[in-house]
């Protein structure tokens, strides 16, 4: 088989990271662009862990109809039921069952002799293969299993009817090679192996996830478990974007596809960052903002002669916006909409004509706009909660001799304006308390991150931040040529997020 099959579980493994949240509608938005991207599956969450984990399976389950819709569960009746119920209306379900294989886990962890395990395997599997044909089976921690268990443990669940069989390197321990021999043995000790695509999910500890799916993969592994952003518990998965990519760029020495739409990497990633709340950082592979700038001269006189010297890949095949100039204050809506259907998006009309405000606003203060600003500009109209309170005025007085103050006026129901002012220890501080005595909802700032989206002096700032009240984390995000504007918009754009679930009543 040629194919490998991209497992996206952002939505379950990536937003096991610590301080993720998203709602439904983010998982279902992040699904959707899944979809768009052309992952295979996606493992939309673990129903039995929580009801909003079980209401976004189902919605996914519900909407998305091309890529297989997975479902984790722990090896417990209830957590396989839960699981079932929750993905019953998929066009293409599968459960995920994992029950962990080593020593380490059976013994300190479960208390379970590798016998009873064995067991708890079997009949799990079956329970699923129940409810449907496609199953998976994590033995979980597996790279420090003995691998004469595991091999067991691997024939036991293919007979009981898994289809896919995932090796799980479950805290990112094991080196390539060591991850190579290890899926190398068990095509050659796991008699019944034809009958299941061997998985790979590798966690990256030791900044070794790609690496070891990767190796995985010419060992024989047909399906790579990997996060957008390479999210995940603790230092996080396998990057889908660089497994991909690794893939793509060097079909001359692996010979294997992918179904990704590489052009669609840039804005998942994108999107996956702005709703997490996470930062990519500047010098990550394929999305970070530096990936495809060059500093040196060397390396610029280099690239003006031929892109091939120092550039392995067009930027443009992950969809990378250009910096240069794309837009000016001339341009109408007519070429707006056509800019950003060539960057992959389109865009509804309300959404488009918020967009096409903004970029004309922003236009009125820059003379030229890039495909970034663009960018920018749509991230945070495809975000806009449902506002409780819109921003409708920020004034800050600061510098070295005064006191930093703030004055701010939001509209709220029935479009009733409010306006109060601060003191606080910076400018942001004051602009907080500013919207916090209007809008009177506890809470705590737990990270505030700015950047600027292109370079120059007159950049569009962009602030990501993450509150949390009452043990639930809700980000936010603004974006704006005046960053204390920027930082009050994400203030506000977590705010209404939080005042939003509160008046659903779900959790966030
Ligand atoms: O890391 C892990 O072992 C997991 C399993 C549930 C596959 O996430
Ligand atoms: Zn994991």
């Amino acid at each position: 088989m040629d194919k490998v099959i991209i497992f996206d579980t952002t939505l379950r493994d990536g937003e096991q990271s610590a301080g993720a949240s998203l709602n439904v509608p983010d998982k279902l938005k992040i699904a959707k662009q899944l979809d768009e991207l052309g992952v295979d599956v996606i493992e939309a969450g673990f129903p039995a862990s929580s009801p909003s984990d079980f209401e976004a399976v189902r919605t996914i389950a519900r909407e998305i109809r091309k890529p297989v819709v997975c479902a984790l569960a722990s090896a417990t009746d209830k957590a396989i039921d839960v699981a079932w119920e929750a993905i019953k209306e998929a066009k293409h379900p599968r459960i995920h069952v994992f029950l962990s294989a080593s020593d380490i886990h059976l013994s300190y962890q479960l208390k379970k002799s590798r016998e009873e395990a064995l067991e708890t395997c079997r009949v799990m599997v079956a329970r699923a293969k129940s409810y449907t044909d496609d199953i998976e089976f994590s033995p979980m921690d597996a790279s420090r299993a003995d691998p004469d268990y595991l091999h067991q443990v691997l024939e036991t669940v293919i007979t009981a009817g898994a289809t896919t069989v995932n090796i799980a390197d479950t805290v990112g321990y094991a080196t390539p090679q060591e991850f190579g021999n290890l899926i190398q043995g068990i095509f050659s000790h796991v008699s019944n192996i034809s009958e299941a695509i061997v998985s790979v999910h590798c966690h990256d500890d030791l900044g070794l996830a790609v690496a070891n799916s990767i190796e995985a993969i010419t060992r024989g592994a047909r399906q790579v478990e990997c996060t957008v952003n390479g999210i995940g518990e603790r230092a996080g998965n396998a990057s889908l974007e660089e497994v991909v990519m690794v893939l793509k760029t060097r079909r001359d020495f692996f010979h294997l596809n992918t179904g990704v739409d590489s052009r669609q990497i840039y804005k998942t990633s994108r999107l996956v960052s702005d709703l997490t709340g996470f930062p990519v950082q500047p010098n990550k592979a394929i999305t970070g903002a530096n990936a495809f700038r060059h500093q040196s001269g060397i390396h610029q006189d280099g690239l003006l002669k031929r892109a091939i010297t120092y550039e392995i890949m067009d930027p443009r095949s992950v969809g990378f916006p250009s910096s240069s100039l794309v837009l000016s204050k001339l341009s109408g809506k007519h070429a707006f909409r056509e800019r950003l259907a060539e960057l992959g998006y389109n865009l509804q009309e309300d959404v488009l004509d918020r967009a096409f405000r903004d970029f004309k606003v922003l236009a009125d203060k820059r003379q030229e706009i890039t495909d970034r600003d663009i960018e920018s500009l749509v991230a945070e109209d495809l975000r806009t909660a449902t506002e409780v309170y819109h921003l409708d005025h920020v004034a800050v007085s600061c510098g070295n001799y005064s006191l930093p103050t703030a004055t701010v006026r939001l509209i709220g129901a029935e479009g009733k304006s409010v306006a109060d002012a601060a003191l606080g220890a910076g400018p942001v501080d004051a602009v907080y308390k500013a919207i916090n005595r209007i809008v009177g909802v506890p809470n705590k700032l737990i990270e505030f991150t700015i950047r600027s989206v292109t370079e120059g002096i007159d950049a569009i700032g962009e602030v990501l931040i993450r509150i949390e009240s009452d043990g639930v984390t809700y980000t936010g995000r603004g974006a704006d040529t005046d960053i204390l504007v920027a930082s009050a918009k994400a203030y506000m754009n977590a705010l209404n997020r939080l005042l939003a679930s509160r008046q659903t009543g779900r959790e966030n």
